[in-house]
């Protein structure tokens, strides 16, 4: 049976409480439209709250820290998040590798403490334009995934992964739809290669500049079985054209 389209807003740093009023929103729209998988990550701060407010979408974190616990100032855990209500946690987007130097050994070491912690885990990677220009996007991408999945090959079912071309977030610019198709084979093909069978089944999300009007598109290519969304989850209004085209109703 094919999965249901998995579209998952990454709030970054933006949210205080007000914003729960968007996420009630989008849960009371995704009580209808059970077609789509719908899953929101604020920021830490209102994992806790956005788990009480939204009862029927997935809730998870943006980052955690590879220990259980320790002496590690400012940073939070993956069972400290698993109490606090989320279901999941996102793990190597581009800007904790770039804003924080995680390298894809960190990477995995977090996707593995999410995961013992009963925590799903969507794992990111993604090429920077200069690598797109010299022709190696594939080849950095993939071998990026294969140094940040956690080790084991037991795992595919609580796995996710988000494509996200460094140089199409937030910038309002797209890959093309065969560029998307061609990177998103690639990594079914890794996933397959690593887990076996149970690869077909994990998710590969694309993620940079997904919006309500270019969302059809995007989510039509080859291997797209969802979307990582950052400034058009920010509302509910946006976020929902992006969930009614993943359900394919029309919002004209
Ligand atoms: P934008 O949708 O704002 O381009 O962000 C994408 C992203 O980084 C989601 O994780």
């Amino acid at each position: 049976m094919a999965q249901r389209p998995y579209i998952v807003g990454n709030w970054k740093m933006h949210g205080t409480r007000a914003m729960l009023s968007e996420a009630r929103a989008i849960d009371r729209a995704a009580e209808r439209l059970t077609k789509v998988e719908v899953a929101l990550a604020p920021p830490f701060t209102l994992v806790h709250a956005t788990r009480k407010e939204a009862g029927l979408i997935g809730v998870g974190a943006q980052d955690c820290h590879p220990a259980e616990g320790g002496a590690h100032t400012g940073d939070i855990s993956a069972p400290m998040l698993k109490d606090s209500g989320a279901g999941f946690v996102i793990v190597g987007h581009s800007e904790r590798r770039s804003d924080h130097g995680e390298s894809n050994e960190l990477v995995r070491r977090k996707a593995e403490a999410a995961l013992a912690a009963g925590l799903a885990v969507i794992v990111c990677v993604g090429e920077s334009e200069a690598e797109r220009d010299a022709g190696k996007a594939v080849k950095v991408v993939t071998a990026q995934l294969e140094a940040s999945l956690p080790e084991s090959t037991d795992c595919a079912e609580k796995l996710t992964v988000a494509y996200e071309p460094v140089w199409a977030i937030g910038t309002g610019r797209v890959p093309s739809v065969d560029d998307v198709s061609e990177m998103h084979r690639a990594i079914r093909a890794m996933l397959v290669g690593k887990f076996g069978e149970a690869g077909e089944t994990v998710r590969i999300l694309y993620g940079g500049s997904v919006k309500p009007d270019n969302a059809a598109e995007l989510l039509g290519a080859n291997e797209v079985g969802g979307a990582l969304v950052g400034g058009a989850s920010l509302t509910a209004e946006s976020f929902l054209g992006i969930i009614l085209a993943a359900a394919g109703e029309n919002t004209d």
